[in-house]
């Protein structure tokens, strides 16, 4: 079970890739609706941490729960039935479906849980807008800029009505002023929509958008003390 309050709960995390550990013990505890920025050095084990929480990899020891579920006692398709009914993913790059159109890459996952696909492209067209690029809904993504690619993106995570956004850098490929605008995006949506965010980033400034944060140092999560 997780502790009272908290939506998402990793106890002792281990993960090892060959000889390099990953993480090394890692605790991480996610309250309903909360926001909060991940950080640390690069090669910490931040997007392992992410990836263990989001289900996408599983430990080699310690366990994930989620509500009164353990996610790392889930088979596969219970939990990828779990992802992508409860959990929406920005990455940093690449993650749209070059073929598709950006509405129809945000309707996709809407689609995949069985939406019909008027429903699903209204929805969609709805949260274009929010993220001010309905005017590149008819376009591919290699038709359109990083900041445009990414909002769409975000769009895509959070058209589900998620209860946890996971970001990984989602701004890491835009220059500061996109990355500011997608940041503030992101976290005004998910605020709006009570979704959780799990923000993984490099960007001191991100304090500004986040309720708490968490820095990983050599494969272990430890609360920023002296965090506003
Ligand atoms: N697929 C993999 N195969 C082998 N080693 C990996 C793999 N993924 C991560 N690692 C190693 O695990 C450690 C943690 O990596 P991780 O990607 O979690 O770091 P990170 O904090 O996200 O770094 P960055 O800020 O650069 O994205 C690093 O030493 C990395 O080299
Ligand atoms: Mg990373």
């Amino acid at each position: 079970m997780t502790p009272a309050g908290s939506l998402l709960h990793a106890s002792a995390l281990r993960k090892a890739y060959g000889t390099t550990p990953a993480l090394d013990g890692a605790d991480f505890s996610l309250h309903a609706g909360e926001v909060v920025a991940v950080m640390g050095p690069s090669g910490s084990g931040k997007s392992t941490l992410l990836h263990c929480l989001a289900g996408i990899i599983g430990p080699d020891s310690g366990t994930v729960h989620y509500g009164n579920r353990e996610l790392t006692a889930m088979s596969d398709a219970e939990r990828s039935a779990l992802r992508r009914a409860d959990f929406g993913f920005v990455f940093q790059f690449g993650q749209l479906v070059p073929e598709l159109t950006c509405l129809e890459n945000v309707a996709l996952p809407l689609r995949l849980t069985g939406a019909k696909r008027k429903e699903a492209e209204a929805r969609s067209l709805e949260w274009l807008e929010r993220l001010e690029v309905d005017t590149v809904a008819a376009k591919r993504p290699g038709e359109v800029s990083g900041g445009q690619g990414q909002r769409v993106a975000v769009a895509r995570a959070l058209a589900g009505t998620p209860r946890v956004v996971f970001a990984d850098e989602p701004t890491g490929a835009l220059d500061s002023l996109n990355g500011e605008r997608v940041m503030t995006l992101l976290t005004e949506a998910s605020r709006a929509t009570s979704a959780a965010v799990v923000l993984v980033t490099h960007e001191a400034r991100v304090a500004a958008y986040s309720d708490r944060e968490v820095v990983v140092r050599d494969g272990v999560a430890r609360e920023m003390v002296g965090a506003v």
